[in-house]
């Protein structure tokens, strides 16, 4: 079964855009966690970022409480926020690239380059009880630094697909990308999930991408909950991932 982990991000981007620097606001993130798990989604996801732009700490300690699905923390591999994630223990964290120079071109970490700082976190987070993912491009190199710093996991960047999704040529060739990257992630017994830019329309060609596990959807679903409720919006994604032949 292909799982949905609901990144809640833009519910705390709307709060921030009104009451930023308040104990209080709305939307509640919170809130939308709990609707998002009655409709279904398998996990939540929130990115703690070091300007907390959206999610505050009060946000993550909360949902820790109050969920009753996998916590999944995006962070970036810094010490303040490897700190904060030690004391929360998320079910697992998925370490992104916040800074220019831990980016690769095409947008995803750069594994390869930071391998031995990522495997330094990577055993501190398992050595707590907690998983840990990389946030990467379907790209070989990439794909096979993430295996040595041992995660339980990688996160395919969709981004690329997405937004080549109209060409059609283009999009073929990201699938194909993607394909291929699932295939060696899996080949070098790593998890495959994957995220960035999925939404109702180009969801269900993600079929085509083997191994998945679980994706990481936000915008479109929040985009679309404002619309049809967040219960409706959930539901109609998950109906989109149904049917994923693995
Ligand atoms: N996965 C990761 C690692 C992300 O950083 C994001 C964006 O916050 C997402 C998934 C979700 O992307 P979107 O909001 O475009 O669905």
């Amino acid at each position: 079964m292909l799982k949905l982990g609901l990144n809640i991000d833009h519910v705390a981007t709307l709060r921030e855009a009104r009451y930023r620097g308040r104990e209080w606001g709305e939307p509640d993130p919170v809130a939308a966690a709990l609707v998002g798990e009655m409709a279904g989604a398998h996990g939540i996801t929130v990115h703690l970022r070091e300007d907390r732009r959206h999610m505050l700490d009060r946000d993550v300690w909360k949902l820790r409480e109050a969920i009753k699905t996998r916590l999944n923390l995006e962070m970036a591999n810094a010490p303040e926020i490897i700190g904060i994630a030690l004391k929360l223990k998320p079910d697992v964290v998925c370490l992104v690239p916040e800074r220019r120079q831990e980016v690769t071109t095409e947008g995803g970490l750069d594994v390869a380059g930071h391998w031995k700082e990522l495997a330094e976190t990577r055993e501190k987070m398992n050595d707590s009880g907690i998983e840990v993912s990389l946030f990467i491009a379907p790209d070989a190199a990439q794909i096979e630094a993430s295996a040595r710093v041992g995660a339980q996991f990688i996160e395919l960047h969709t981004g690329a697909f997405a937004e080549h999704f109209a060409q059609e040529r283009e999009r073929d060739r990201e699938i194909e990308r993607l394909v291929t990257g699932a295939r060696q992630a899996h080949s070098l017994g790593l998890k495959v999930n994957a995220g960035h830019g999925l939404n109702y329309q180009n969801t269900p060609q993600i079929h085509r991408v083997p191994h998945l596990n679980e994706l990481n959807t936000g915008h479109s679903i929040i985009s679309r909950a404002v619309s049809v409720g967040l219960p409706v919006a959930v539901k109609e994604m998950l109906s989109l991932m149904e049917n994923y032949p693995g």
